[in-house]
């Protein structure tokens, strides 16, 4: 049979290593490999030079989300293009409740708000800010829904969303039982809370101390904690945005000791130090956990390159700049977050893959095979296999281009990755077998996108 598209002669990163392949594409599916060139098929993408890797899975975005008062430039329409011009076919964002409503009302809710418009196929993590009797018993129904994973806060308490020790242990034992895991904003709120409000008491109201009040410790306390709940209670555990390297011992020994703990790290903190922070748009790099220092970015990519890291997040969100000044407010009130689905890929293929730090195959690891694994896609995202989705992204090693605030695809205004000269650029998306991309000019559709109903996590390819 010949296939509807043949992505030919490119570098394509398989899960064995990088070799000249064409990849077939048959309806929606990837139906073949081939020697590179020896293809025919109905349309012709040519990768001739070019490197083909897995479409992305990011799954930590945050669309059409308000938080802090601001609300994000990007929807699921406008987010789902700006995830596949970065190369990224597969995102997970997140269902937040009504305080004291149910959650699968909440699930239905979020899914009424994207489906309509998605562009990029989704699956959600669902919130949890109630532990209860109901929320529990509506565990079950929640995985039949497609959700097998339940999002906690253990700070923010001053915008409702953290759980205290109990209600998260408690909810952890649950989870076991219905074989879902818990993914895990990590952070001590008391002494983030102390800090603050000494820091704010003192007079001290730049940027730069939203990280001096949010110290490695609190980081690392917390992480150790829930660990503790997932040793105790058998729970799946995935570390949420980890920017604090003294946490990635605890992970480390937790895998090790054979405990179902995974954790990501965001793009921003491979990049970026807390020295931005202090310079003239320091309000622009306020994100939780925040910008820690050079040697803890060099740790972070060890831990990548090494283990116990298996994916790299964006934390996409995207406040516009204008909601990102503290005006006449201190560093306590300006928006946390930052935009970085659509730089994930340039940025970690130029920092990472070009600077020699990781190769190819670590690459596509950790920016989709693994996160498709760790959160129940292994089956049909984040390979290049044949049956599996026609998910992929084809890159230009050596086009550079400096990163500005107007490679984004939405008028966000700023970017955290101002200056920067990427290479690795994305030149064709695919998704699904269309071919959704091609030089930044979107060609899908409003409500392409699917839901994803998710299983329990797959065991991560590697035992790192
Ligand atoms: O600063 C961050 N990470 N903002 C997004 C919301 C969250 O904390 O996950
Ligand atoms: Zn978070």
């Amino acid at each position: 049979m010949i296939p509807d598209l043949v992505v030919a002669a490119g570098t394509v990163v398989l899960p064995g290593g990088a070799v000249p392949a064409d990849v077939e594409i048959t309806g929606e599916r990837i139906s073949g490999l081939r020697a590179a060139g020896g293809g025919e098929g109905r349309a012709r993408l040519d990768a001739r030079g070019l490197i083909v890797l897995p479409g992305g899975v990011d799954p930590h975005v945050h669309f059409l989300v308000s938080f802090m008062g601001q609300r994000s430039v990007y929807d699921f329409a406008s987010g789902g293009i700006a995830a596949l011009r970065g190369g990224t076919t597969t995102v997970i964002d997140f269902a937040l409740p009504r305080r004291g409503g149910a959650m699968l009302a909440g699930l239905a809710h979020r899914r009424r708000q994207a489906d309509p418009g998605v562009t990029v196929d989704y699956g959600l993590h669902l919130i949890v800010t109630d532990v209860n009797p109901a929320s529990l018993g509506e565990l079950a129904s929640l995985r039949a829904a497609g959700v097998s994973s339940l999002k906690v806060y253990t700070t923010y308490e001053e915008d409702g969303l953290r759980l205290d020790d109990g209600a998260l242990h408690a909810l952890m034992a649950r989870a076991a039982a219905e074989g879902m895991q818990i993914v895990l904003h990590a952070e001590n709120d008391a002494i983030i809370a102390r800090l603050r409000r000494e820091a704010v008491a003192a007079g001290h109201r730049a940027p730069r101390f939203h990280a001096l009040t949010r110290p490695p410790v609190t980081e690392i306390e917390a992480i150790g904690r829930a660990i503790a709940f997932a040793r105790d209670t058998g729970c799946a555990l995935h570390i949420l945005h980890l920017a604090a390297a003294g946490a990635l011992p605890l992970v480390a020994a937790a895998r090790r000791e054979g405990l179902r703990v995974t954790a990501e790290t965001c793009t921003h903190y491979l990049a970026l130090t807390d020295e931005a922070l202090a310079g003239p748009d320091g309000s622009h790099f306020v994100m939780s956990p925040p910008l820690r220092p050079a040697a803890n970015r060099d740790l972070l990519w060890q831990g990548l390159r090494a283990g116990p890291l298996t994916a790299v997040t964006s934390d996409e969100v995207s406040y516009p700049a204008a909601a990102k000044t503290p005006g006449a407010g201190t560093f306590a009130d300006i928006a946390n977050g930052c935009p970085g689905v659509e730089a994930r890929l340039p940025v970690l293929y130029t920092l990472g893959v070009a600077a020699g730090r990781i190769g190819l195959e670590r690459l596509a690891q950790v920016f989709a095979t693994w996160p498709a694994q760790m959160f129940g896609l292994g089956g049909r995202k984040g390979r290049i296999a044949p049956g599996m989705d026609a998910d992929l992204v084809v890159i230009d090693p050596a086009a550079r281009r400096v990163m500005t605030a107007a490679c984004h695809y939405g008028p966000i205004g700023y970017t955290p990755f101002a200056g920067m000269e990427l290479c690795g650029w994305p030149v064709a998306t695919v998704a699904r077998g269309a071919v959704v991309v091609r030089e930044g000019e979107f060609l899908g559709a409003a409500g392409r996108g699917r839901f994803l109903a998710r299983g329990p996590a797959d065991a991560c390819a590697e035992d790192r």
